[in-house]
């Protein structure tokens, strides 16, 4: 059974957009979920992705020295275990909780894409 790293990002753009209150779910959905033993939250910084966000990352928890400038929490790392999710909302939080971290399967539907150039919101979707 992994374990799992979530950070939610929390520049003013995500803010904004949802991410305190993606940030709120997934600290009460994780005990609620009886996830909480097998993911650490945190509040990351900005990812540079904010007409992208709100931006989930997670990574699988390993023995890596923590990174004292924290950059994992503001940077993609590109790691295989590396998940970015985009245009996160609450629902989209809790069935990533529920399908990625309870049961290690990415929910690839919502996995992002950093490289997409411009705002999603000004297209439909
Ligand atoms: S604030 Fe979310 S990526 Fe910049």
């Amino acid at each position: 059974m992994r374990s799992y790293r979530v950070s939610v990002c929390k520049g003013p753009d995500c803010k904004g957009n949802g991410s305190d209150a993606v940030f709120r779910h997934a600290t009460e959905a994780l005990p609620r979920l009886g996830l909480a033993p097998r993911c650490e939250l945190y509040r990351g910084g900005c990812y540079g992705l904010c007409h992208l966000g709100p931006n989930v990352v997670v990574r699988e928890k390993s023995d890596r020295p923590p990174d004292p400038f924290s950059t994992e929490d503001f940077q993609l790392q590109g790691t295989a275990d590396e998940a970015y999710y985009w245009q996160m909302t609450p629902e989209k939080m809790e069935r990533m909780l529920l399908e990625h971290v309870a049961h290690d399967r990415p929910v690839r539907d919502l996995l992002g894409d950093p490289d997409t150039p411009e705002d999603f919101r000004a297209s439909p979707r």
